[in-house]
């Protein structure tokens, strides 16, 4: 049995992407010996951001989570924010991480390229996301494969840091899923499906309603030819779609090409699928939400959970540094 661990942006509406490349598989880890899921709202700091939007997408993100299946009873579900040891070992960390190779980090390069400002805060993200994981002696990190790269990092501070300073950090390792990885926008296939797109044409949100659903999916751009077949780099939009049905249907892309020889009728299974797929967790949402005393308490509870584990790490990796006890 293992400790999993991991985080979810609120810097936009949970997307398709998140569920099948994230949210799902977390709750089928989350039977695991500890679980652990953050809404990293210090995260969502780091690009520009409007306050009062930053309040609501933080509920929204919890409560998504838990309509996604993440049971409070099961996993420690908190905010980020509530557990101030992140942004202490993130310190210790950032003085452990070198400028070289948080510069080389693809995911800082694609965000910052022709932004007029870009914050210090989006250059150390991967340092505070590494905090986030080595707090918690984590084991397994299920992410999309855009965080890979992240997770690498966290594994190389987590060795040197031990290696400066005695066996203090667990290395953990990332766990990517087979199918859906990276799913792609609706609009622009080659890109990945993104809250922050321009357009929100190309990009499903979990609490899209049936009707804008079958919408943005008939509307998906497909590749030139009629043939239906799983081939990502000749026909990135067809293989969308069918690694989107895929994964809600849990099979293969490949496999699912098979049933189909147009692109009209890829387009209504995959429709239909995912309306299946989300409709339930809509309802469930819906319940949630309307007892928002009830999301507190969860909170609440988590963040003390997560408290009580992160200190003890804290309190481990400030003095293997070489901080005294505090006063
Ligand atoms: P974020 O919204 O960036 O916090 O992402 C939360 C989780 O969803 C991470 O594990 C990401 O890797 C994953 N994710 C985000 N977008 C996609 C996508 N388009 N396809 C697959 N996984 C994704
Ligand atoms: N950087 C991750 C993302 O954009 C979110 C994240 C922050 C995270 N801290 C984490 C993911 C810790 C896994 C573990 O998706």
């Amino acid at each position: 049995m293992a400790t999993v661990l991991s985080g979810l942006q609120p810097t936009g509406p949970v997307t398709l992407g998140n569920y099948l490349g994230a949210l799902r598989h977390w709750v089928d880890e989350q039977d695991q010996d500890q679980a652990y899921f953050l809404v990293v709202d210090l995260h969502a700091l780091t690009v520009a951001f409007e306050p009062g939007r930053l309040r609501a997408l933080v509920t929204e993100s919890a409560l998504c989570m838990m309509a996604a299946g993440l049971d409070p009873e099961r996993c420690t579900l908190f905010l980020q924010s509530d557990v101030a040891e992140h942004t202490e070992l993130a310190w210790l960390l950032e003085c452990t991480a070198s400028f070289g190779e948080l510069s080389r980090m693809t995911q800082f390069k694609d965000k910052s390229a022709g932004q007029e400002f870009v914050s210090a805060g989006l250059f150390t993200y991967p340092v505070l996301m590494a905090a986030d994981i080595l707090l918690y002696d984590v084991d397994q990190v299920p992410v999309g494969e855009d965080q890979r790269q992240h997770v690498e990092l966290t594994r190389n501070l987590a060795v040197r840091f031990n290696s400066r300073y005695g066996d203090v950090l667990t290395v953990p390792e990332a766990t990517v899923p087979k199918v859906a990885a990276r799913v792609k926008d609706l609009q622009e296939p080659t890109r990945k499906m993104s809250a922050s797109a321009a357009s929100m044409a190309g990009t499903i949100l979990l609490l899209d309603p049936p009707e804008v659903i079958e919408r943005k999916v008939k509307r998906a751009v497909t590749d030139t030819g009629t043939e239906v077949r799983f081939d990502p780099q000749a026909k990135p939009g067809v293989s969308n779609l069918l690694t989107i049905l895929a994964a809600a249907t849990g099979t293969e892309p490949e496999a699912v090409a098979k049933d189909y020889s147009r692109y009209g009728d890829l387009k209504k299974a995959t429709a239909e699928a995912l309306i299946a797929v989300l409709e339930p967790i809509q309802a469930r949402y819906r319940e949630l939400a309307a007892d928002p005393a009830a999301t507190d308490a969860i909170l609440a509870k988590g963040a003390d959970k997560a408290r009580s584990v992160a200190s003890v790490t804290l309190a481990r990796a400030r003095d293997a540094v070489g901080l005294l006890p505090r006063h």
